[in-house]
């Protein structure tokens, strides 16, 4: 199909998202490894998917696993060596999986050589690499700005009199990245990896990067309550997007459009007004896919989800390609917050937009947060923010098989197991027919099967109660697809056209092949994909 060959990989891919740690230990020390992923590629293929996105696996201290980057261009032993690396590339490739990786530019470690240059001393010329100010007359910060993960963004050095910025922890430090010599230097760094084989990059925190010149105070946030993060006291006018930001991303989009067809994903929480600005104006493209969390944080009612979409919609150019997300290491997983008869309902829905879908590791078996005992949670959140902060529910070991380890490892999980790992695992829902393992998998083949899926049209259509549905359109097919955001038998009728053809798949997977002459029962919480006849 002519059509067809426009299309580039990362528009028709799905994505799947590994936290290293956590996918598959292969040195029985309890953390997850590179060969791990490698020796699991077979499930990957068997699943359905067409990249791999891995966390960080960078050299690093691991003051936030990995997002405190040591050498940009090195794999920490804890995950293997460089040589791993390469062989998992190969090997994913051998397969036509694509590999990303995870590029950490906003800030290093507070151990990576530029950064122990830089507080050296002051005049030295790595000094200006990273963000240093005077202290406030009193001997305070030199502003009012805040970290992420708790206090002050400005921590006190006291050698050098001066304070470094830091938005995330104090680990953390920030590149300064109005200096054209760190713009070099992580430029080379993306060529170093692209030239490696990687098909792209994740670019973390990416709408920070740039902070006000003039280090000018945020203004209060009026809607601030105080059951939230002391963070959110303030609005980050003068800390994120920056519109400087924009000429850098434009850089970056440079270097990849060198090396052909790789991808750029950017990790942006901001309105969705805002976000689409990152995919950069028509001659002068950013972000392939900045990320989209629309289904990540909205509140899931029908009329909700579907506002979310049609805004979202609404709001891309035709050079803009949508992408969606359900779940990723910093929230709690779609199944805790939406339930596991939802989360069914969640992947029919991700798989059936219009737009690239990213799977987290775990959802295709229906894991849910799991509850980590105080002396066992690892996140360094736990400290700065509080007891509870933390993001380890949503980051424990991939279940397998119910061995003792799960199949993830021969010996102590770093993060303990979910507790019906027994009968939660890879193992026993690829036998289970209707298993959310099988249904992912019918739901990659589907897609597969139907280009209308990844390229057709989206048209919302008017649906009552607590159902939403959509058309998916291309040239000589209509798909429909119906979701019971509810606990209720509903029927879907409709006056816009005719509603006659064959059921494709239910989310409860037994209903692949019934004809629909009028109105489609829709079980409660289920979801349903019918090929319209025309
Ligand atoms: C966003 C990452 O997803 C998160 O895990 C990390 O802690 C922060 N950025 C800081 O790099």
């Amino acid at each position: 199909m002519e059509e067809e060959r426009r299309w580039h990989w990362w528009q028709r891919a799905v994505i799947y998202h590994i936290y290293p740690r956590s996918f598959a230990d292969s040195n029985g020390d309890g953390v997850g490894d590179l060969e791990g992923i490698r020796r699991k590629l077979d499930y990957l293929t068997w699943l359905g998917i067409d990249a791999i996105w891995l966390s960080p696996i960078f050299r690093s201290p691991m003051a936030d696993f990995g997002y405190d980057i040591s050498d940009y261009l090195d794999v920490d032993p804890t995950f293997g060596t460089f040589e791993d690396l390469e062989r998992l590339i190969a090997d994913a490739h051998a397969r036509g999986l694509k590999v990303i990786l995870d590029f950490v530019p906003n800030h290093t470690s507070d151990q990576h050589p530029w950064f122990l240059e830089s507080r050296s001393r002051r005049d030295h010329p790595r000094r200006r690499w990273y963000i240093w100010a005077d202290p406030a007359p009193d001997g305070g910060p030199p502003n009012n700005w805040r970290s992420i993960f708790g206090g002050s963004a400005w921590e006190f050095d006291a050698a050098t009199g001066q304070y470094y910025l830091h938005t995330f922890l104090k680990e953390q430090p920030d590149l300064n990245w109005r200096n054209p010599e760190v713009q070099a230097a992580m430029l080379d760094v993306l060529r170093f990896w692209f030239t490696r084989g990687v098909d792209g990059f994740r670019l973390d925190a990416i709408w920070f990067l740039i902070k006000d010149e003039e280090l000018r105070d945020n203004p209060v946030n009026p809607e601030y309550t105080p059951d939230q993060p002391s963070y959110r006291e303030l609005l980050p006018v003068y800390t994120s997007d920056r519109p400087e930001i924009h000429e850098i991303l434009f850089r970056m989009r440079q270097v990849a459009n060198a090396f052909g067809e790789r991808v750029l994903i950017g990790e942006i929480y901001l309105p969705v007004g805002r976000l689409v600005t990152y995919y950069g104006c028509p001659h002068r493209r950013e972000l392939h896919l900045p990320f989209n969390f629309a289904l990540l944080l909205v509140p899931w009612e029908a009329r909700r989800v579907g506002a979310a979409i049609d805004t979202y919609e609404a709001l891309l150019s035709p050079d803009d390609w949508p992408n969606w997300v359900l779940s990723n290491h910093d929230r709690p997983r779609v199944a805790t917050r939406v339930g596991e008869a939802q989360a069914r309902v969640a992947a029919m829905l991700l798989f059936t937009l219009r737009g690239t879908p990213t799977i987290y590791y775990g959802d295709e078996l229906g894991l849910s947060d799991v509850p980590i005992p105080p002396e066992r949670r690892r996140d360094p959140l736990e400290q700065t923010i509080g007891p509870g902060a933390g993001r380890d529910s949503c980051r424990t070991p991939m279940p397998w098989d119910d061995s003792s380890g799960a199949g993830f490892t021969t010996g102590e999980p770093w993060l303990p197991l979910n507790p019906d790992y027994a009968t939660r695992n890879v193992a026993v829902q690829r036998k289970d027919p209707r298993s959310m393992l099988s249904l992912y998998r019918e739901l990659l083949i589907l897609r597969r099967a139907e280009p209308v899926l990844v390229v057709g049209r989206y048209r919302p259509v008017p649906a009552p109660d607590d159902l939403l549905a959509f058309l998916r359109e291309a040239a000589g097919r209509r798909l429909l697809v119906v979701l019971n955001f509810g606990g209720h038998e509903r029927t879907f009728t409709t006056s816009r056209f005719t509603l006659r053809g064959q059921v494709l798949l239910s989310t409860s997977l037994d209903r692949a092949g019934e004809i629909i002459e009028s109105g489609l029962v829709l079980r409660p919480n289920e979801g349903c994909i019918v090929a319209l006849r025309e």
